[in-house]
């Protein structure tokens, strides 16, 4: 597997990837802890891809998304007759990931019952299939994600110690979006490059207000919401047009000018009045500064409009 593209500009991603790269050689159990979206999995993949376990598989699971009944046979594998439908053996999860890299994606959703299980894998190395008699042992690296914390669960019955210790050797946490900022503006150009490849289109520019406009967001969804927002811009863009705070989702658009509104100062409500300016010169240039076209298209009446251009300096040929 080759290193999976990561990019970033914040010291906190700097020190996590030199962290990444130091570990993954061994083959200590990693416990990386980060919100959806700030890119857990991509951790994951770089480590794998930097091991000696490269050339074997990288097998992500999300346990979230097994069902309790099938647990045993998904992850353990079973021996043809252990159960009516079992036709012949089949390897599970565990022993499908041997020689590599098992990513046990939101490992906070196991149920009691399956941690037990998984603990005694991470402990002693081996298995039995279901139904079989023979063990057999596995080599594997157990690399792990959860968005929850952990301890929390810990405290609270949710998630046993035992298996918390096991799987939390080296511990990793990526920062979430809006603690990284520095980040945002490289994300943009990364993802905008990388879906104008995929649509077969230009990578559009994004104008200095939209960049700034992410930087005042707070990504709860962190890169993947940002990713999303892009590839949604990049699909919308017309080839070779700059990309402006018009095409900027109005979900994002109102929750910063939400924030803007309850005081966040001045710098904000600059970028917010060149996001305006952005999206009236855009509405005038569609209606050819037809003025009355203008308002109407804006939702605007032709004060309203005449307001704004004069407060926001609004002229022809600029
Ligand atoms: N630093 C980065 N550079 C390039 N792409 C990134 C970076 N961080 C995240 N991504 C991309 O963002 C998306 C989300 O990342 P990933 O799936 O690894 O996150 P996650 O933490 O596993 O999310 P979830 O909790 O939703 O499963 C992916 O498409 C990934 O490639
Ligand atoms: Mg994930």
């Amino acid at each position: 597997m080759k290193p999976p593209e990561i990019v970033f500009a914040s010291k906190a991603m700097e020190i996590l990837i030199d962290t990444s790269k130091r570990i993954a050689r061994t083959s200590t159990p990693v416990l990386i802890e980060g919100e959806s979206g700030t890119g857990k999995e991509l951790i994951a993949r770089l480590i794998h891809s930097l091991s000696d376990r490269r050339q074997r598989p990288f097998v992500p699971v999300n346990c979230g998304a097994v069902p309790e009944t099938l647990f045993e046979s998904e992850f353990f594998g079973y021996k043809a007759g252990a159960f009516t439908g079992a036709v012949r053996d089949k390897p599970g999860i565990f022993e499908a990931a041997n020689g590599g890299t098992l990513f046990l994606d939101e490992i906070g959703d196991l149920s009691a019952a399956m941690q037990a299980k998984c603990l005694r894998v991470l402990q002693e190395h081996e298995l039995r299939r279901v139904g079989d008699t023979r063990v057999s042992i596995v080599d594997v690296r157990f690399v792990s994600a959860t968005n929850k914390k952990l301890e929390h669960e810990m405290r609270t019955g949710g998630f046993r110690e035992d298996l918390f210790f096991r799987i939390s050797v080296l511990r990793l946490g990526i920062e979430p979006l809006r603690e990284r900022k520095e980040d945002i503006p490289v994300l943009c150009d990364h993802f905008s490059a990388k879906h104008a490849l995929r649509l077969g289109k230009e990578a559009p520019e994004l104008s200095g207000a939209v960049v700034s406009l992410f930087s005042d967001y707070d990504w709860p969804g962190n890169v993947r919401e940002l990713e999303n927002e892009i590839h949604r811009m990049v699909a919308l863009s017309r080839d070779g047009a700059r990309v402006t705070c018009v095409q900027v989702s109005p979900r994002i658009l109102s929750s910063v000018k939400r924030g803007g509104e309850a005081g966040v100062g001045g710098r904000l409500k600059a970028r917010l009045e060149t996001c305006e300016k952005e999206i009236i010169m855009d509405a005038l240039d569609k209606c050819g500064w037809n003025k009355s076209r203008t308002a109407r298209h804006l939702g605007l009446s032709r004060q309203g409009l005449h307001r704004k251009l004069q407060k926001l300096r609004i002229q022809r040929y600029e």
